[in-house]
């Protein structure tokens, strides 16, 4: 009995170290482990991103970090054929399989470009809006990220950060009121509870 409870420590403890280091030095989701961004995200629905985002035909958006599209085809659709979404992410194979998945379904208006959220080659005041779910946390400087959007962003144009907890790179509201403020940005609205929300920022 003692040896068991001492080894469920030990693992509990090891699992604890491992979410802390990993919080500590983000890094992104592998391709090969794209399983856990597949699962049905819970309280960061579809139809919560839709109600945060609220996408109108012919606009053009920005996703950062899109993983293997679990929004991406749906907002693609949202914004129609006259709309663009455009998808941006570290890894060319999540950019791949999110483009596959758009032609298998009959999806034409999604342009991939690999690189570092950090520093996007957008022009500034591109698009309407833009979003990011459960990815700011695996991106080093966070600040930077947002700054990075609010830049590309058109004035009166929206971010919508979303968030869930469990996550090992989760990212509090109150962290992401702060970067918004830090990027000139006013934090709108959430949709959803404080540990699985959208957060929507509003460039001025
Ligand atoms: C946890 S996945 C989230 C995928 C999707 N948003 C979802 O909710 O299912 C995070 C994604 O962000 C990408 N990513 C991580 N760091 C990045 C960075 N610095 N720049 C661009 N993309 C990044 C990863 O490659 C991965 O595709």
């Amino acid at each position: 009995m003692k040896k068991t409870v001492g080894a469920t420590a030990v693992i509990l403890g090891a699992l604890v170290a491992a979410a802390l280091w990993w919080r500590k030095n983000p890094s992104a989701c592998p391709y090969g482990q794209r399983f856990w961004v597949e699962v049905p995200h819970p309280l960061i629905t579809r139809d919560r991103l839709r109600e945060a985002l609220a996408p109108q035909t012919g606009e053009s958006l920005l996703e950062i970090g899109p993983g293997t599209g679990y929004y991406s085809l749906d907002v693609a659709e949202w914004v129609g054929p006259e709309g663009s979404l455009d998808i941006f992410d570290l890894q060319q194979r999540m950019l791949d399989h999110t483009v596959a998945r758009a032609a298998e379904r009959g999806i034409g208006n999604i342009q991939p470009t690999r690189g570092d959220a950090q520093e996007l080659p957008y022009e500034p005041a591109t698009f309407h809006g833009a979003y990011l779910v459960i990815t700011l946390g695996e991106i080093p400087d966070q600040s930077a990220a947002i700054r990075e959007l609010a830049r590309v962003v058109r004035p009166g144009g929206r971010i919508v950060v979303g968030e869930l907890m469990g996550d090992p790179h989760w990212v509090s509201p109150k962290a992401i009121a702060a970067h918004a403020e830090a990027a000139g940005l006013t934090v709108e609205r959430r949709i959803g509870p404080w540990f699985g929300s959208f957060t929507v920022l509003r460039k001025p």
